[in-house]
């Protein structure tokens, strides 16, 4: 993957050191760091100085240690943020992108319907569910699991190929996904912590995308408890959650209802792509 598809030539300049900065086997960081101290100066220098040095615009790229150092939206270009390891692509998908997408899972629910899983403690979820791909994730009273047919007994829907070409683009064009679980979540719905960790190999990240009404996304730690951070995901956002952050423990607090006016009904989807077995 090469960043040149959405990164103005001021950030590619900045990038093009890194052999392969996105992907989970080789994060690059070192090659990252350049780059990000070459925008971090410029940013400094603020909007008017970068408007007088005819720069087009700008990536607006975060610290790596936890806080986010700017979301002045002074910036043209697109944002990504880094926190825990988790690299937030704010603004990923444009709104046309985001319809088409809607789209695709119309279909997605009108093959595979959604619904309301039950943990195995025997409470439901207050999130709807469905899935796209070879397998679908699952819960009921004999645990959390991957299954390949909807509860109905169909086979699950292909992923959508909007789906895939972000993954593409973001993780990995060497292998597809597996696994697209559409998440709802209606007002009041939330997600409390957990770590993915249904699949067979963790050297593949998660990649999801957030649609509709903003939803209040934590981030805690690889291990259940300690201090937690929590950044609102906005329509379009893309998150990639590899390497050492594969396994970090996250949930959903709330959903900020009516931020958004994607979805005739308002809530929040959330699509999660995941790599199997
Ligand atoms: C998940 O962790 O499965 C969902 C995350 C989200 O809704 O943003
Ligand atoms: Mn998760």
């Amino acid at each position: 993957m090469t960043l040149d598809m959405f990164f103005d030539p001021f950030c590619l300049k900045a990038i093009v050191r890194t052999p392969d900065p996105f992907r989970h086997q080789a994060p690059g960081f070192e090659a990252e760091g350049i780059a990000r101290t070459a925008l971090r100066g410029v940013y400094r220098q603020g909007s008017r100085s970068l408007q007088a040095l005819g720069l087009p615009g700008i990536c607006n790229f975060a610290v790596n240690r936890g806080r986010i150092l700017s979301e002045s939206g002074m910036v043209s270009g697109m944002d990504i943020l880094e926190i825990r390891g988790f690299r937030i692509y704010r603004g990923f998908l444009d709104a046309d992108a985001q319809a088409g997408l809607v789209g695709d899972l119309r279909a997605v629910a009108a093959q595979a319907p959604m619904f309301s899983p039950m943990t195995p403690y025997g409470k439901p979820m207050r999130v709807k569910m469905t899935s796209a791909g070879k397998y679908g994730w699952m819960s009921d009273r004999r645990g959390y699991r991957y299954v390949t047919q909807h509860p109905d007994g169909a086979d699950w829907p292909p992923i959508p190929e909007r789906v895939q070409d972000i993954w593409r683009k973001l993780v990995s064009d060497e292998r597809a996904p597996d696994c697209c679980l559409v998440n709802y979540y209606g007002e009041g719905a939330r997600m409390g912590m957990h770590q993915d960790r249904d699949e067979a190999d963790f050297s593949w990240p998660v990649l999801s995308v957030s649609l509709g009404d903003e939803g209040l996304f934590r981030i805690g730690n690889q291990t259940r408890g300690g201090k937690t951070e929590s950044i609102w995901l906005r329509s379009g956002d893309v998150v990639v959650m590899g390497g050492d952050a594969r396994l970090t423990y996250h949930g959903v607090d709330k959903i900020r209802s009516g931020s958004s006016s994607l979805l005739e009904k308002g809530g929040r989807i959330n699509l999660t792509c995941r790599v199997v077995d």
